[in-house]
């Protein structure tokens, strides 16, 4: 429009023989209108588009065009008089539990989302400065995911921090959908996909169709509370005091949902409820399985309502292809067995469970305008 109202200016000037004042005014405003564009295509190019999956047991960083670029216990350490950052990830979850005074050691997300404001703020300006470096010319756009159960204030919470850690704009994805579309489910076909992803903090069940959430349920139960559930167990059966890194460990090494034909078992180290004093005993796989079956039938329990709500079209659809089960619980041995027979559903693992979220987040980032209905932005 510009170009052609140049042109016929600088034509009538010709033809009139006056100056073309105006047509020097158009053309300088077309040369600042180029600059424009060819600058937000620059800041488009050089800006990076970066997917966080922040979890509440981890944070994975995908940057567009490159992949993965960090996997780290969603962990922060703090000096507790000038609230500097000390340590985030690996390096801090050693520190858990450990610290002296003058540092704290914390999860920043609990339950599936934001527990601590300044800290996830201070580790979400960590991992960006980590993809843009010290010299950073554009901010980069980052996509957040959180559980579709969460609230409006904690969705807000969420946008804020990205924000404030340095986003040019922030997006937020539901995690169901991100977990489906990294698990590789064709979620815009016109057929209902059923996804459960069990993480650290919270589990969602949700049924997916055209590219959206049709139904969804979730709970504030995940690994952490299968670990207190171990830990409960210990405590009264074995009059034991162990820490959080301890029942995760004996979940992880020896923990199964449904009984296993080789019996397993561990030694395990904590502090006598009695005597107070360190005390070894050795535990078996058979009791894990027992001490984490109530918390493990509070998932399910998730599961079997989406299957009670979802509409008969999109039930059967499910039955045909069965649950896809993502996130880093649902590795639990045998998880997907129990959730088969407990939902006469077929139920699998998908491959890389761990990283589904993220990388399905990584997907909508690198095609944001074909998934611009599904997000939340703010800029
Ligand atoms: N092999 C395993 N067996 C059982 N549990 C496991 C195994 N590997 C990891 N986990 C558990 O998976 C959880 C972490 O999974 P994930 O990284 O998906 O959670 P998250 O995304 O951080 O949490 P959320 O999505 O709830 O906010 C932890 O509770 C961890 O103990
Ligand atoms: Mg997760």
């Amino acid at each position: 429009m510009m170009i052609l109202f140049s042109t016929v200016r600088c034509f009538t000037a010709n033809l009139t023989g006056h100056r073309p004042v105006r047509y020097e005014i158009i053309l300088r405003d077309w040369d600042l209108l180029k600059a424009y564009i060819v600058n937000i295509m620059t800041q488009n190019m050089l800006r990076k588009r970066i997917a966080i999956d922040l979890g509440t047991a981890n944070t994975l960083v995908w940057v567009a065009g490159e992949g993965l670029i960090a996997n780290e216990p969603t962990v922060v350490a703090i000096s507790a008089e000038d609230s500097k950052v000390i340590a985030v990830g690996e390096e801090a979850k050693l520190m858990l539990g450990r610290t002296p005074e003058a540092l704290i050691a914390s999860r920043p997300m609990r339950e599936g989302v934001i527990a601590d404001y300044q800290v996830t703020e201070a580790m979400l300006r960590y991992f960006i400065g980590k993809v843009v470096g010290r010299f950073q010319l554009f901010r980069p756009d980052v996509m957040i995911c959180v559980p579709a159960g969460c609230t409006q204030v904690e969705r807000r919470a969420a946008l804020d921090a990205t924000l404030a850690a340095g986003a040019a704009h922030a997006y937020l994805i539901d995690e169901p959908l991100a977990a489906a579309i990294g698990a590789g489910i064709p979620v815009s076909a016109p057929s209902g996909h059923m996804i459960v992803d069990i993480g650290g903090g919270s589990s969602e069940a949700a049924v997916i169709s055209l590219g959206g959430v049709v139904v969804h349920k979730s709970v504030r139960v995940a690994g952490n509370k299968i670990d207190e559930a171990i830990q409960d167990y210990l405590k009264k059966k074995h009059n034991l005091i162990v820490g959080d890194q301890t029942a995760e460990e004996i979940k992880i090494k020896i923990g199964s949902a449904t009984k296993v034909a080789k019996e397993e078992k561990i030694e395990i180290s904590g502090r006598d409820l009695v005597f107070g004093l360190p005390r070894s005993i050795v535990i078996l796989s058979k009791e894990v399985t027992v001490a984490i079956q109530g918390t493990l039938m509070q998932i399910i329990g998730v599961v079997k309502g989406v299957l009670e709500d979802t509409p008969p079209e999109l039930a059967a659809d499910i039955i045909d292809k069965g649950i896809v089960m993502s996130g880093g619980t649902s590795t639990l041995k045998n998880f997907d067995r129990l959730l088969t027979e407990e939902t006469g559903v077929p139920a699998h693992v998908a491959e890389d469970a761990l990283l589904c979220v993220v990388r399905g987040t990584g997907i909508v980032m690198e095609n944001i305008e074909l998934w611009k209905r599904s997000v939340m932005t703010r800029r």
